[in-house]
C-alpha cells in the first residue's frame, strides 16, 4: 500500500515542485489541495496522476477532509496574496492598521488551521513539513519589527510547538531562501538599464553583509522536502542552492550575460523613492536589513544546511545556471 503525501499549494511554486518530484517516487501517492478544482491549468497535475481535492486554508473542515489518512503533509501559507485583496486594505484603513499587519493575522490564522487539522491525523501521520521562515523579531532582539512575512510563519510555528507536542515531535521545518525569480515581481526588483547600456540591479546588499541563501523553488523545493521526510523529525533546513552575497549574485549575473552591472541596496528609502507604498517599502527594507545583518535564518544555531541533511545537492539549481536559462529579454 503506497503512502499518502498531501501537498498544500500544489498549483503553486513550492508545492508544485514537491508534487512533481514525488509523483515519480516509488511507494508514494500524492493528494494536492487547491481552492479551484476546475482551473484548466490543473490538467497537467491530473495527467501526472495527482489526486486533486478542493480545500481552503480558511475552512478548517475542508482541511480535516483533505488531510484524511495522510502519512506526510507539506504545508505552506501564502503571505503576499493577501496584499492583492481589496478587503485587506479596507480592513486596514478601518482599523487604523497597516495592510501587512492584517495580512500577517490572516497568515497566522491559516497556519493555525493547518496545524489544528494535522493534529487530528496522528493515527497515520509520520511527518509534517512546514514551510516557514525565521523569527526576525526574536533573532534581531527586537531591532526588526516589520518583517511580517517572516514573523507570521514563526508565530504559527510557535503555536504548533506550544499546543501539540506530539505533532511537533513529527514535524520538520523548511526555511526557503530568497527566490532567484524575485526579479520578476516588478521593475523595482529587476535589473534597470541605464543610458550608457550598463545596469543597476536592486538587491539585498550592504557592505560586508551576510550571504543570502538563493533558491530556485520550482526545481529545488522537492529535494528539500524529500530530505526532510527522511531525516529525523525536528530538523530545520535552510533551503538554498547557493549561499552568496547580493554583490556576488549581481556580479555573476553580469558575467554570465556579458553586461556591466552595479548593485543597488534595496533599502526602505530606495523603495519609497521608487513609489512603493510606505508599508510595503518598510516591509521590503526591513527584510533586507534582517537578512544582511542577522542572516536569513537569524543566526539560529539549530538551522541545518542542505548538505547536512542528505539533500541531493547536485540536483539543486546553481545561480549561474539560473541566470543562463532565465529569459531576461524584458529588461535587456
Ligand atoms: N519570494 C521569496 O523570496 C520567498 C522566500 C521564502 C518564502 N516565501 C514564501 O512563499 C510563500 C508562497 O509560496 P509559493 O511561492 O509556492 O506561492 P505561489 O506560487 O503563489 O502559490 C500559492 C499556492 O498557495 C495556494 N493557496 C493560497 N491560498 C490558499 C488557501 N486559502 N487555501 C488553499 N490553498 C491556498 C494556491 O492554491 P490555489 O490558488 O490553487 O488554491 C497556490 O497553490 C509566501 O508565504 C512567501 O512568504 C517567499
Amino acid at each position: 500500500m503506497s503512502k499518502l503525501l498531501v501537498v498544500i499549494g500544489v498549483t503553486g511554486t513550492q508545492g508544485g515542485s514537491v508534487a512533481r518530484l514525488y509523483q515519480t517516487e516509488p511507494g508514494w501517492r500524492i493528494r494536492g489541495i487547491t481552492r479551484h478544482l476546475s482551473k484548466p491549468s490543473n490538467a497537467p497535475l491530473r495527467e501526472a496522476g495527482i489526486e486533486l481535492v478542493a480545500a481552503d486554508l480558511d475552512d478548517p473542515l475542508s482541511l480535516d477532509q483533505a488531510f484524511k489518512d495522510a502519512n506526510a503533509i507539506y504545508a505552506l501559507t501564502d503571505f503576499w496574496q493577501f496584499l492583492q485583496i481589496p478587503a485587506i486594505h479596507e480592513e486596514a484603513a478601518k482599523t487604523g492598521r497597516k495592510p501587512n499587519q492584517v495580512a500577517m493575522d490572516r497568515e497566522i490564522q491559516q497556519g493555525r488551521n493547518i496545524v489544528d487539522a494535522a493534529a487530528k491525523q496522528l493515527r497515520t501521520l509520520d511527518r509534517l513539513v512546514l514551510s516557514t521562515l525565521s523569527d526576525s523579531e526574536n533573532w534581531s532582539q527586537g531591532a526588526i519589527t516589520w518583517n511580517l512575512h517572516f514573523d507570521g510563519k514563526a508565530r504559527y510555528t510557535d503555536y504548533l510547538k506550544a499546543t501539540y507536542p506530539d505533532l511537533a515531535s513529527r514535524t520538520s521545518y523548511l526555511q526557503m531562501g530568497s527566490y532567484l525569480n524575485n526579479w520578476r515581481m516588478g521593475p523595482l526588483f529587476a535589473p534597470q538599464k541605464q543610458h550608457d547600456g550598463s545596469f543597476i540591479f536592486p538587491a539585498m546588499a550592504v557592505p560586508n553583509g551576510k550571504a543570502i541563501p538563493y533558491v530556485d523553488p520550482p526545481n529545488d523545493t522537492g529535494y528539500f522536502v524529500k530530505a526532510l521526510i527522511s531525516a529525523p523529525a525536528g530538523t530545520t533546513l535552510l533551503g538554498y542552492g547557493e549561499l552568496m552575497t547580493a554583490e556576488q549574485f549581481v556580479a555573476a549575473w553580469g558575467l554570465v550575460l556579458g553586461k556591466e552591472v552595479c548593485v543597488q541596496s534595496l533599502t526602505e528609502e530606495v523603495a519609497l523613492a521608487a513609489g512603493m507604498p510606505a508599508f510595503m517599502a518598510q516591509e521590503i527594507g526591513e527584510s533586507g536589513e534582517y537578512a544582511t545583518t542577522y542572516g536569513w535564518d537569524g543566526g539560529d544555531p539549530e538551522v541545518k544546511h542542505p548538505a547536512d541533511v542528505g539533500v541531493d545537492v547536485g540536483k539543486l539549481t546553481k545561480v549561474e545556471d539560473f541566470v543562463k536559462h532565465e529569459d531576461w529579454s524584458s529588461v535587456l
